[in-house]
């Protein structure tokens, strides 16, 4: 089990665009190790998701995974999913504002809009071809860690500036109002 550093907001590599993976890199064992560790990473931090700039590999891979998340308890389970050279689509102009942090903007969290309906298309780590529907908070993280890869955080697509919030005064102030607006949108999409 590795754990590796992770990039804090500042550092040059979470604003590169990340390179597709080759067929011959994915078989590579450096790449499944890469790929090893980001969950190890991923699973240590509590997170959702991290994609590999995070852990300064300027690569297109990145992983999910929620189950009972400690950092948002009202997200729904994700089984682990590696995402190699993801690429996804918003399938219409539905949108929901969803509170969000990430492992890399240490102890801030904000609103942005994500798209609720997305069909999502990648590679797993064996290189099988995945295209799927994805849909609410679910599509949401995957459009986080695919922002990563593009060299964006969230923190670019804040519209309302006044919605960051540290961690602490975000239990404190605003997370009651949050956690009951996402509950209904989550019973109402299913995911
Ligand atoms: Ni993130």
């Amino acid at each position: 089990m590795t754990i590796r550093k992770i990039a804090a907001v500042g550092h040059p590599v979470l604003r590169q665009r990340a390179r597709a993976v080759t067929a011959a890199e994915l078989a590579s064992s450096e790449l499944q190790r890469l790929i090893d560790d980001l969950i190890d990473t991923m699973r240590d931090a509590n997170g959702a998701g991290i994609a590999a700039n995070q852990v300064h590999e300027a690569v297109r891979v990145a992983v999910v995974e929620v189950d009972h998340n400690p950092r948002y308890p009202y997200k729904p389970p994700i089984p682990l999913t590696v995402l190699v050279n993801p690429v996804v689509e918003p399938l219409d102009d539905e949108v929901v504002e969803i509170n969000e942090g990430c492992l890399s903007v240490p102890n801030l969290r904000g609103n942005v809009l994500r798209h609720v309906n997305l069909r999502a298309r990648w590679l797993d780590r064996d290189g099988n071809e995945h295209d799927e529907i994805k849909r609410g908070l679910t599509a949401g993280t995957f459009q986080h860690e695919c922002d990563h890869l593009d060299g964006r955080l969230f923190l670019d697509r804040v519209v309302d500036t006044t919605t960051l919030t540290t961690w602490e005064e975000f239990e404190r102030h605003h997370r009651d109002e949050f956690v009951a607006r996402i509950t209904e949108f989550v019973r109402r999409v299913g995911s």
